[in-house]
């Protein structure tokens, strides 16, 4: 399939990457959001970096960095997230969002990525290991989501 175009995204943007995130904070256990947030909070990923991917011409999914602590010594590691409109799901545009954002993280000097995972997540789980994040624990019975416990993974990249 044909790599979907990856770019920064602009203030124009907030509104699609709100509805994603919101999609997702109803009906998944992605996140641990029971609701979803607003476009000044994403406002505050912008040049995180956040980038979107279109697909025919509408923003079909993000990906951003964001910090993992505040205390200096972590500067140099970052988080990493990826949400996907539902319908965008399974075509390798959750691929493409993450070759970009690697690469600008490794180009940026970042040394770490760290992401972490609501199990069961599958397609999250290969994801991240096709670009060799590796599995680093699990944490059980941490989130309380949709009437059932929810256990968290770890998976960390060395760029
Ligand atoms: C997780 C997510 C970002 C993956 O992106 P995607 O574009 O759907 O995935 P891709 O098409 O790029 O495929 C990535 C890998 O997952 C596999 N995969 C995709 N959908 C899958 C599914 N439903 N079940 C199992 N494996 C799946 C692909 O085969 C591929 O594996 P490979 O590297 O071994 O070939 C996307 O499904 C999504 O947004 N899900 C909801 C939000 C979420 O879970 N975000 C991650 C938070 S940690």
């Amino acid at each position: 399939m044909e790599r979907s175009p990856v770019r920064d995204a602009t203030a124009a943007d907030l509104a699609a990457v709100a509805a994603v995130y919101e999609h997702e904070a109803l009906h998944g256990i992605a996140t641990f959001d029971a609701e979803g947030r607003t476009e000044d909070f994403w406002a505050q990923k912008l040049g995180g970096p956040l980038l979107v991917a279109e697909v025919a011409g509408s923003v079909a999914g993000f990906a951003y960095a964001s910090t993992y602590r505040p205390r200096p010594a972590y500067d140099r590691t970052r988080e990493v997230s990826v949400y996907l409109a539902a319908d965008a799901r399974g075509q390798g545009v959750g691929r493409a969002l993450y070759a970009e954002l690697l690469d600008r993280l490794r180009t940026g000097g970042v040394h770490t990525a760290l992401a972490v995972i609501a199990l069961p997540n599958e397609a999250s789980v290969r994801l991240h290991e096709s670009f060799g994040f590796v599995h680093r624990g699990t944490i059980r019975e941490v989130g309380w989501k949709f009437g059932h416990w929810i256990d968290t993974g770890f998976w960390q990249v060395t760029l």
